[in-house]
This record gives C-alpha cells, sequence and structure tokens, in this order.
C-alpha cells in the first residue's frame, strides 16, 4: 500500500499548527532570487498577443497529449503565449492575481525551460521570471541530458518544460497541507500549458516518468528546499 494520506486532507489539524505566518516571521519570495548581471530575454507581453483567439470550446475539445514535433521553431510570441498562461501575473499589488489558480495564492512554483528550437534565442536552459515576464538565461546545458532525464521521451519537442516547487512557500502557511496543495496546484500549470497549447497549434504532453535526481542535479537545484515535481514536452 503506497503513503495515501498525502492524498488526503486534514484541515483540521492545520488549526492546532502554529505556521511561520501565524510567528510573523519572514515571508518567503515569490520568485527566486537571480544575479543582477544576468542574461535578461524580454517576453512579448499579453496586451500584444496576435495568436491564440481560438474559442475555449475548441481548445478543450481538440485537447490531447501530442507526441510528434515538426522541425519548425516556436516563436518568441508562442513561448511568451506558454510561459504567460502557465505561470504569469497579472496584477503586481496584493493580492497578486496570475493565470493560474493556488491554493492561498502561494505559487510554490518556478518554471524552467530547456530551449531547442525557438526562433532567436539560443539553445540552453532558461528560467522564467513571471514578475517581470522575462527569462533568465541559466547555461547552455544539452538537450540531450535533458531528454535523459525524461527518460528517453523527446517527441522532437521545440521546448521542454521542469517546474519545480519551493515547498517553503506553501508551507509557510499551510504546514502538514503543504504536500497535498503543491500536487494539486501543480495540475493548474500543466493544464494551463495543455490549452495554451492547443490554442496557438502547439501540442504538450505532460511528463511525470522522469529521473528525479538527475533533472534536479541538470537544474542545479538542491533536490530538498527545491525540486523538480512535473515536466512537459512541446511539440511545433
Ligand atoms: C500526471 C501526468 C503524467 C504524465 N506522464 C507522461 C509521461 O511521462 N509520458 C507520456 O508520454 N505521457 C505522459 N502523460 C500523458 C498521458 O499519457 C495522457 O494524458 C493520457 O494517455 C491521456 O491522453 P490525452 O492526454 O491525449 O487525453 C502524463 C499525463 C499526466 C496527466
Amino acid at each position: 500500500m503506497g503513503n495515501y494520506d498525502l492524498l488526503k486532507t486534514n484541515w483540521k489539524k492545520l488549526k492546532d499548527q502554529v505556521t511561520d505566518q501565524a510567528k510573523k516571521l519572514e515571508k518567503p519570495s515569490l520568485q527566486k532570487e537571480y544575479d543582477s548581471n544576468a542574461k535578461l530575454i524580454d517576453l512579448v507581453p499579453y496586451e500584444k498577443f496576435s495568436i491564440g483567439q481560438a474559442s475555449f470550446a475548441k481548445v478543450a475539445y481538440q485537447r490531447r497529449s501530442r507526441r510528434k514535433g515538426s522541425d519548425q521553431p516556436l516563436t518568441l510570441e508562442e513561448l511568451s503565449f506558454l510561459l504567460f498562461f502557465t505561470n504569469g501575473v497579472k496584477r503586481m499589488d496584493r493580492p497578486m492575481f496570475r493565470t493560474v489558480p493556488s491554493a492561498g495564492a502561494r505559487h510554490a512554483f518556478e518554471t524552467y525551460i530547456q530551449v531547442v528550437r525557438v526562433k532567436g534565442i539560443d539553445e540552453g536552459l532558461y528560467r522564467y521570471l513571471p514578475l517581470s515576464h522575462q527569462l533568465l538565461f541559466v547555461k547552455k546545458g544539452s538537450n540531450d541530458e535533458v531528454i535523459t532525464g525524461f527518460l528517453g521521451q523527446n517527441f522532437n519537442a521545440g521546448v521542454l518544460f521542469m517546474w519545480t516547487a519551493i515547498p517553503y512557500r506553501m508551507a509557510y502557511r499551510y504546514k502538514s497541507e503543504t504536500e497535498k496543495l503543491i500536487l494539486i496546484d501543480v495540475g493548474h500549470l500543466c493544464q494551463n500549458l495543455y490549452l495554451a497549447c492547443e490554442a496557438v497549434g502547439l501540442g504538450a504532453c505532460g511528463i511525470g516518468a522522469y529521473d528525479q535526481e538527475y533533472i534536479d542535479s541538470y537544474l542545479e537545484v538542491d533536490s530538498n528546499e527545491e525540486f523538480v515535481v512535473y515536466n512537459a514536452t512541446v511539440v511545433k
């Protein structure tokens, strides 16, 4: 038998726990820090999107996991669209509104992408900065390494998504509910990726079968305070 307790809630127990928020400890940051000298790429903002006008009914109906990519590169606008609708910020003041829901607006995720083929962007590993809607260059890395981490699942993808969780952002308020809420939340990100892809003629496939240690090490995260919880491939 598995640890099914993880899937259940015990909200009443939470009332007896003193959270770090209740102790008024410093709030966890909404976005991981980065070096101010790092190379940043401005993404196309929501107001300038010219794509993705298909009806919701059509998009939701035709959604499926797509595993056959062409050699065509994605455009910067397409990539911007996917990043904005999977984890973008709509309103910065408090409470902050984003394109995906999150329990208590904790938004415990960071989005990393390995760019394989995007017009005008060098191949490599990047991190999305939702607060400024930019891409942070992390390293050149290697597409093959990410694909190895995805246990060989490639699908000739143009972009490989990797979502890490920083559990403390959730634990700060929800303590023993953290695991369940993070797992529910990450599904929202990937579902939006699926729908955003369908809306612009791309295809997504969620990747839950991956090598945890390998991808964590590729992303240079410590596997404890930050680790991968879900991934996806995007094909054109
Ligand atoms: C949590 C999750 C993990 C998944 N992991 C993989 C995966 O590792 N490899 C893969 O090819 N498909 C993966 N999929 C896609 C499913 O196989 C797919 O959603 C399912 O077969 C239903 O097909 P559809 O998405 O086209 O409706 C995953 C889907 C989900 C929701």
